[in-house]
């Protein structure tokens, strides 16, 4: 093969790697993507509601409601419990992988890998109300 069609086939290859990889990485970001409400508010439903709307016990032993994603971000009587963009030190994401003492939900089967992993996503991306 001449060196001049072994060139140019080499730039074709280098054009449509660079494409599928665009196109690759791009579909990666928006599966990544994680939703407040289709993603995060139905584990809260699931999971934390029972204690954490109205006068639950959970609302009541810290003032963390979780109804709204506004009541969400105001977090506990002491402050917030989610420091968007940080799942590292989000009190929530803390609880929830059992990385203090205690560990939410109170009582009942800790959450799934999967199910945290969507939460410290969501925060890690800022959480969002998206
Ligand atoms: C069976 C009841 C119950 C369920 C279910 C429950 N919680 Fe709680 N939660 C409590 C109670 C009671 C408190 C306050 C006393 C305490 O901190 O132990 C609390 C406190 C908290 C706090 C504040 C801790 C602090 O003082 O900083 C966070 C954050 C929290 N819960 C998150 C969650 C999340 C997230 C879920 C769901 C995955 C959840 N909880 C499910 C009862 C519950």
């Amino acid at each position: 093969m001449s060196s001049i069609i072994r060139r140019a086939m080499l730039g074709a290859w280098v054009v449509l790697g660079l494409s599928l990889g665009h196109s690759a990485i791009a579909n990666a970001e928006n599966f990544g993507q994680i939703s407040y409400k289709d993603d995060v508010r139905p584990i809260f439903e699931l999971r934390c509601l029972e204690c954490h709307t109205n006068n639950g016990p959970g609302v009541v032993g810290s003032g963390l409601n979780m109804e709204t994603y506004e009541d969400l971000m105001r977090g506990t009587r002491f402050g917030p419990v989610i420091i968007p963009g940080n799942a590292m030190v989000s009190n929530l994401n803390v609880l929830v992988e059992g990385r203090a003492g205690i560990r939410m939900p109170h009582n009942r089967k800790r959450l799934t890998t999967c199910e945290t992993a969507i939460l410290r996503d969501w925060v890690n991306q800022g959480a969002r109300n998206n």
